[in-house]
C-alpha cells in the first residue's frame, strides 16, 4: 500500500531540491544522495546557496503594520524571487494585511515566528472570478510552498454574521452576483495545478471557507502543518485533497468545524495519497472521501491518526460514480459524538456509504478497504451501505475496539445518508450495520455496550437481509461492559 512518495527518503528529496530548476540536476541530486558519496556535500553546498537567495517583503516596501495593504510589495516580492530563478521570500515579524497574492514557480514564501499574513475581508481583495478567491494562490506552478512558523489567517470571524453555537450563520458575496448560494466567501490558500508542493510547519488560521485546497497537482508534502478553524463555521474543512496525484501528508494538527481532511475527485481521480501522524477534532468528518466523487479514489493510505470529540470519524461518502479501491485505516484512535442534526454525521466512528446524489447519478464500487488497529470510543455504531448498484467488496476489519456508550443527548436511531440518497431514514441502532456488501471480513473485534445509554439498540450486528453475502468473523467479541470499566 505504502507508495513511492510515501517514503520518508522522497520526503527530503522532495525538500531538497524544491529550488532546483534543471530536470538533470535533480536527477543527480537524487541518484547522490542515496549512495552518499563525498560529491553528495558539494551538491548540498550548491542547494545551500540557492536557498540562500532570500527576497524579504520588507526590501520591497511592506510595512507589517497590519493596517496598511501590503499587496502590492509581497506581490513585487514574489515576483522579483520567481524572476531571479526562484528561492525564499521571508516576511520577518509582523502582520501583513494583504489582498489575494500570486505564488509563483521556484517561490517559496518562509513565514517566520511571530509573522502573520492576514487575509483581507473586502470583495475587492480578491480576484474577479469566485473559484479563485484564495488569500494565498499558486496556480499552474512548479516548486512552490509555504514554511516557516508563523501564520496564515484569513479572519474567519469577520465572516460570520451570525453566531449561533449549532452552526454559524455566514456572511455570503452571494448578492453581488460572483457566486450563488451559501458558500460564496474566499478559501484560504490554494494550489491548483501545480507540481512539487510542499507545506511545512506554518500554522493556517481562521479561513472564511475551505483552508488549504490542493487541486490537479502532482507531488505534494504537506509536513507539520497546524489548523485551526472556528468549531462552529460551516464549510470550514481543513485540507481539500482534489483530483491530486502523490500526496504525503505528515505531522498535522486540525480542529475545525467541517471535514479535516477530504479528498475528492471533480475533474480526475486521486491517486497515491498517504496521511500519517496526525492529530484531528472537528464537527464533522475526520477524514472523509467524497461526498464529489466523479473519479476514483486509489492507494490511499491512513496510518496512526487521533481522532476526538468529532461527529464523525472516517468516511467513505461516494454519491457520483467514481469508484474506490486499495484504501488502507491503520493504527486509529476513534472518539466520536453527537453534536447536531444540522451538520452530517451522526457519530458514527465508520461510515461508508456508495449510492446516487439524485436521480441522474451513477454509483460507485468500494473495494479492497482495510481497517487495522483500529481503536473506537463511540457514540454510535459502524455504518456500512452500499446501494444495489454500488455493493461493498472486500471489506477487511482487523483488531478492531469499539466501545459504545453516551454522553450527549441527542436522539438516536437515525441512519443518515446525506447528501441525496434516502436522507434520514429510522433505523434502530447497532454494533455494525451493515446492507449491500459482498465480502467482508472480521478479525479479532471486540464490542463493549455501556447498556444503561443505550436504549433502542439492538444488535451487534445487523444485517439487511438478502443483500450482505460472504461475511466472515474469527474471533468476533461482544458483550456488556462492567460496572468498573464503565468509568474509563
Ligand atoms: C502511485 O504509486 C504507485 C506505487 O508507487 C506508482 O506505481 C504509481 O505510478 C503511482 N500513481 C500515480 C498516478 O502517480
Ligand atoms: C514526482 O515524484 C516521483 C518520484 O516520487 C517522480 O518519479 C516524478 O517524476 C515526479 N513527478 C514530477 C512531475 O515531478
Ligand atoms: C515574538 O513575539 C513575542 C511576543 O510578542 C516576543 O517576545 C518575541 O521576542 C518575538 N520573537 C521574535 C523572533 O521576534
Ligand atoms: C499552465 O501552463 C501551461 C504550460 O506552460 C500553459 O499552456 C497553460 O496555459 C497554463 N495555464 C494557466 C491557467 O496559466
Ligand atoms: C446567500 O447567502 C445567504 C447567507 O448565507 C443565504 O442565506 C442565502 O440563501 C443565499 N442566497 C442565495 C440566493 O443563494
Ligand atoms: C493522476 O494519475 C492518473 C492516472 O495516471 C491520471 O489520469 C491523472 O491525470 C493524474 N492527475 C494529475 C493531476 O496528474
Ligand atoms: C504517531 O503520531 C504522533 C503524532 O500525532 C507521534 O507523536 C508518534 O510518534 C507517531 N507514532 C509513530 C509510531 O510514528
Ligand atoms: C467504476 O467501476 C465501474 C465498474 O468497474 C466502471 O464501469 C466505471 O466506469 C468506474 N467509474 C469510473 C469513474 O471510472
Ligand atoms: C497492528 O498492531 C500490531 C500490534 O501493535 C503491530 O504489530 C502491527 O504491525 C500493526 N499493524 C499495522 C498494519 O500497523
Ligand atoms: C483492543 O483491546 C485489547 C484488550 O484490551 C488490547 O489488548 C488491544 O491492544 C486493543 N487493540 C487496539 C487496536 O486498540
Ligand atoms: C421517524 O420516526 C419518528 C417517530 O419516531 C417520526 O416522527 C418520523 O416521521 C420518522 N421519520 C421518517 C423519515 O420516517
Ligand atoms: C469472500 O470474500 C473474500 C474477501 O473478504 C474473498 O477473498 C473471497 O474470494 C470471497 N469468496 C467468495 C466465494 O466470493
Amino acid at each position: 500500500m505504502r507508495n513511492a512518495a510515501g517514503s520518508s527518503r522522497t520526503n527530503i528529496w522532495i525538500a531538497t531540491v524544491e529550488f532546483i530548476q534543471v530536470p538533470t540536476l535533480l536527477f543527480f541530486v537524487f541518484l547522490l544522495l542515496q549512495s552518499q558519496t563525498t560529491t553528495s556535500s558539494r551538491i548540498s553546498r550548491t542547494i545551500l546557496q540557492r536557498r540562500q537567495r532570500v527576497f524579504s517583503v520588507t526590501d520591497y516596501g511592506a510595512t507589517g503594520d497590519g493596517i496598511h495593504y501590503d499587496t502590492p510589495h509581497i506581490q513585487a516580492a514574489i515576483d522579483a524571487c520567481h524572476a531571479g530563478g526562484g528561492g525564499r521570500v521571508n516576511f520577518p515579524t509582523g502582520i501583513y494585511l494583504t489582498a489575494t497574492i500570486y505564488l509563483k514557480s521556484g517561490v517559496v514564501l518562509d513565514i517566520q515566528k511571530n509573522a502573520t499574513i492576514l487575509g483581507g475581508t473586502k470583495l475587492s481583495d480578491y480576484p474577479l472570478e469566485s473559484h479563485r478567491w484564495y488569500v494565498v494562490l499558486a496556480e499552474n506552478a512548479t516548486d512552490v510552498g509555504i514554511m516557516g512558523q508563523g501564520t496564515i489567517d484569513g479572519q474567519g470571524p469577520q465572516f460570520v454574521e451570525t453566531i449561533n453555537e449549532r452552526k454559524n450563520i455566514m456572511v455570503s458575496w452571494n448578492a453581488t452576483g460572483a457566486c450563488y448560494g451559501d458558500e460564496c466567501r474566499p478559501r484560504l490558500i490554494g494550489f491548483i495545478d501545480c507540481t512539487n508542493v510542499r507545506v511545512s510547519d506554518v500554522l493556517f488560521t481562521q479561513p472564511a471557507l475551505w483552508c488549504l485546497h490542493i487541486v490537479r497537482c502532482k507531488n505534494t508534502s504537506i509536513d507539520g502543518l497546524s489548523i485551526s478553524g472556528d468549531f462552529n463555521t460551516p464549510n470550514n474543512d481543513g485540507i481539500d485533497i482534489e483530483d491530486s496525484n502523490n500526496t504525503v501528508i505528515t505531522r498535522c494538527n486540525i480542529n475545525t468545524g467541517d471535514d479535516a481532511i477530504c479528498p475528492k475527485t471533480s475533474t480526475g481521480p486521486v491517486y497515491n495519497l498517504t496521511v500519517t501522524n496526525c492529530w484531528i477534532r472537528t464537527k464533522s468528518s475526520a477524514i472523509k472521501l467524497g461526498s464529489a466523487s466523479w473519479y476514483d479514489f486509489k492507494g490511499l493510505l491512513f496510518d496512526n491518526i487521533t481522532i476526538v470529540d468529532s461527529h464523525r470519524g472516517l468516511a467513505l461518502q461516494l454519491r457520483d460514480g467514481g469508484n474506490a479501491s486499495d484504501i488502507t485505516f491503520s493504527n486509529i484512535n476513534i472518539n466520536t459524538r453527537y453534536y447536531d442534526p444540522s451538520w452530517w454525521g451522526r457519530a458514527e466512528p465508520i461510515y461508508i456509504t456508495s449510492c446516487p446524489r439524485d436521480s441522474y447519478s451513477k454509483v460507485g464500487m468500494i473495494s479492497n478497504v482495510k481497517f487495522i488497529n483500529i481503536s473506537v470510543n463511540s457514540e454510535n455504531g459502524v455504518f456500512l451501505s452500499g446501494s444495489s448498484e454500488g455493493v461493498l467488496s472486500n471489506l477487511d476489519f482487523i483488531n478492531v475496539n469499539l466501545t459504545y456508550s453516551r454522553w450527549s443527548d441527542f436522539a438516536d436511531g437515525l441512519v443518515d445518508y446525506r447528501p441525496g440518497c434516502q436522507g434520514l431514514v429510522n433505523h434502530s441502532s447497532a454494533g455494525i450495520i451493515m446492507d449491500h456488501i459482498d465480502g467482508l471480513r472480521i478479525e479479532n473485534m471486540n464490542m463493549k455496550w455501556s447498556n444503561s445509554y443505550l436504549e433502542g439498540w439492538n444488535n451487534p450486528l445487523d444485517f439487511s437481509p438478502s443483500t450482505v453475502n460472504n461475511i466472515s468473523l474469527l474471533s468476533f467479541n461482544s458483550a456488556l461492559m462492567s460496572l468498573s470499566q464503565k468509568s474509563l
